[in-house]
């Protein structure tokens, strides 16, 4: 495939995404926090910080991959990175595989590091890259850590899509091995279950971002680059984000789970911490706010968001992000369905 092909599809995913619609009713809906009425704290006691790993983030919302790779995508990773600058939030590029493949390409994902020196940046690529290029693709931005997609589905419906996927399994654990930052293990918003995390957790990988269900789809996107557009049947595909961190609560203690995937709203993110998640990333809406608001739109947008995640930790009477795991919660019969027939422990 040449690169100006590959360029048009970079820029294809971005208009395409951009133009989908949420479902109006999410998995998030499908988990209740229990009220109570009069809490211990005020909202200026609520620290938003979170830890995990080697990170120490004043947030736990991140800006999750995304672009680069093609002009466009380039200002709009200039733009992100701006906001992540302002509001302290880390930050995921694209997949760097374009500027691995063309050096000229690398300035479009470079620029996040250098409109941000000193932020919090994840590199992104492919679990099947050969190790040297993870390598490199961390040391083109000086990133925090590395993630390493798996779209298989994507992959699948994707007409130009790789079609071999034995290899990914050992690829992933000599990166691990190899890399000397943070591995993130990904997916692309189809979800993670327990076996999937069990075969990384055993490959070395202490790091996954569960990516699930419900917002930006991949089925959806490359069925539309299709000339007969005849896989839409695959749209469900996948487990929703709060599903995948039902499946990852056997693993909560020994990996660094974080989540993304059609977080949408503030209590969105604070039902994600209270189901384990380290931290919660969101694609899409960033993507958005820059693109219909301009960076200072953005900003806004990241400082209201911010708040009200403090004045919903208040209601829960929860300090830190780490208290939200006594919040009271319920969850909905199809949910108890899933746990019951996953054999997964609450
Ligand atoms: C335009 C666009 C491009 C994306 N490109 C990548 C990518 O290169 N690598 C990756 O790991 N994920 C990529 N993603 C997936 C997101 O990181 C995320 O997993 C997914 O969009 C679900 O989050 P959302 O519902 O908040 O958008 C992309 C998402 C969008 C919207």
């Amino acid at each position: 495939m040449s690169d100006l092909k590959r360029e048009q599809r970079k820029n294809e995913h971005v208009e395409i995404a951009m133009a989908q619609q949420d479902q109006p009713v999410s998995d998030f809906d499908k988990i209740r926090f229990v009220h109570h009425s009069i809490p211990s704290i005020d909202v200026e006691d609520v620290d938003l910080a979170t830890h995990f790993g080697d990170f120490k983030l004043s947030s736990p919302l991140y800006i999750n991959a995304m672009t680069g790779g093609s002009e466009w995508t380039k200002q709009i990773n200039e733009k992100l990175a701006r906001v992540a600058r302002e509001t302290g939030l880390a930050m995921a590029v694209g997949s760097t595989h374009a500027a691995l493949r063309n050096p000229d390409m690398a300035p479009s994902f470079q620029v996040v590091r250098e409109v941000n020196p000193d932020g919090v940046i994840f590199s992104n690529v492919g679990a099947d890259v050969p190790v040297d290029k993870a390598v490199e693709s961390v040391r083109m931005l000086d990133a925090q850590a590395l993630q390493l997609h798996v779209n298989a589905p994507q992959e699948l419906v994707m007409p130009e899509g790789n079609r071999t996927f034995s290899t990914w399994i050992e690829n992933v654990k000599a990166i691990v091995e190899t890399v000397d930052v943070p591995v993130i293990i990904k997916e692309v918003g189809f979800g993670m279950s327990k076996e999937t995390l069990k075969q990384l957790y055993e490959v070395g990988v202490r790091y996954v971002d569960v990516s699930g269900r419900g917002g930006t789809n991949f089925v959806d996107i490359e069925n539309e680059r299709r000339d007969l557009k005849d896989m839409s049947y695959l749209s469900n595909w996948g487990q929703s984000t709060v599903e995948s961190l039902l499946e990852s609560t056997g693993y909560q203690n020994s990996m660094n789970i974080l989540a993304s995937g059609g977080v949408r709203t503030p209590l969105d993110v604070v039902k994600s911490l209270a189901l384990g998640a380290r931290a919660v990333g969101m694609s899409r809406p960033f993507l958005n706010q820059v693109e219909e608001h301009g960076v200072d739109g953005a900003i806004e947008y990241v400082n209201a968001f911010h708040q009200h995640m403090k004045k919903i930790m208040t209601m829960l009477d929860a300090r830190t992000v780490d208290a939200l795991s006594h919040a009271d919660k319920v969850l909905s019969p199809d949910l108890l369905t899933w746990i019951e027939q996953r054999d997964l422990k609450l």
